[in-house]
């Protein structure tokens, strides 16, 4: 079975319920409805795969990776072609979920223009359903979506802004910046974003944000009272080599378990523990007994016409009912 296999039709199911694919206005819906929305970064095929099986709402194949995948020291070095390679490892695990591609550091800084013909890309060589971009980038969401391309903004702490500000620090931190926000927030969706996350940022602003906005907020450090609610999958994992944030979550530690495994498989290689008889393939009976290599088979071996071993070569004969035999099973 190749990897790539959806069992053939399997609905996607939860709680014995078949899930609709999501869509930027079903996230909408969802906001009107009083329903969270779930969201988690993915990276590659199986992970995207599980987080989807899961019945997560929305993936974001986040810049993120930059740091995650790829060990860089934050977000900005990371490029477009990078991006498009793991949204389209993401695309192929997903069937429910809304594939959102964050753009990356660079992509949509300069001209409207370039910001859209690179959007293009990750909808056209990749199949996002959907791109990200930080900061209140008004005009650029305004063409993006002109261009048929929903949005998804991203306010607050924006790690794209790491010099900028001087650090990740939480934003937002006076009545003046949390207006400023708000009135950031309300220009991207009139700008036609689907939703905006909010990362970073105290719990009072997000929730004073989320109520008055008609588009969903996803917060990440932003407190409960956002519509939904995104973390960066190997956060949530601890797969990531650094000691969580304050609004990070662990549910279970991959590392230890990681770790466990494959020190085990170490030793089990070293011990001459793995593989064992049941893990290899076997000859047929017949020409099994020409090879023997265990203790047991080496009386078979005494009685067989001919032997193989470095000193010994296979008689004609021997060899010739060893392949009919392979052939005929
Ligand atoms: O890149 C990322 O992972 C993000 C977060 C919102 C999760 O932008």
């Amino acid at each position: 079975m190749s990897l790539t296999e959806f069992s053939a039709g399997a609905p996607l199911a939860q709680g014995g319920h078949s899930l609709p694919k999501v869509t930027m206005p079903a996230l909408g819906e969802m906001k009107r409805q009083g329903k969270p929305i779930s969201a988690l970064t993915a990276y590659d095929y199986p992970t995207a795969r599980l987080i989807d099986e899961a019945g997560i709402d929305l993936i974001l194949v986040g810049d993120s990776l930059a740091m995650v995948m790829l060990g860089h020291e934050n977000t900005l070095a990371v490029t477009v072609d990078e991006m498009l390679h793991h949204t389209r490892a993401v695309r192929r695990g997903v069937r429910r979920a809304l594939v959102v591609a964050d753009m990356p550091f660079g992509s949509y800084h300069g001209a409207v223009s370039e910001g859209v013909a690179n959007a293009v890309r990750f909808i056209k060589e990749a199949a996002a359903e959907a791109v990200k971009i930080e900061g209140p980038r008004v005009e650029l969401v305004r063409a993006l979506v002109e261009s048929e391309i929903p949005v998804v903004g991203h306010l607050g702490l924006t790690p794209q802004s790491v010099h900028r500000m001087g650090g990740y620090r939480v934003q937002a931190r006076s009545i003046d910046a949390v207006l400023q926000l708000q009135a950031d927030a309300f220009a991207l969706a009139a700008a036609g974003a689907g939703a905006i996350v909010l990362e970073g940022i105290p719990r009072e602003a997000a929730a004073a944000i989320t109520a008055a906005l008609p588009i969903p907020t996803i917060g990440i450090g932003a407190g409960p009272d956002c519509d939904g609610q995104i973390l960066v999958l190997h956060d949530l994992v601890n797969l990531t080599f650094a000691p969580p944030a304050k609004f990070v979550r662990r549910y279970v530690d991959a590392s230890a378990l990681f770790r466990s495994a494959v020190e085990r498989y170490r030793e089990d290689v070293e011990h001459h523990a793995f593989p064992s008889d049941a893990e290899s393939y076997h000859l047929p009976k017949a020409a099994r007994r020409l090879f023997a290599i265990d203790p047991d088979a080496a009386a078979a071996r005494e009685d067989a016409d001919a032997v193989v071993n470095p000193d010994t070569v296979v008689n004609i004969d021997a060899r010739e009912e060893m392949n009919e035999e392979m052939n005929q099973g």
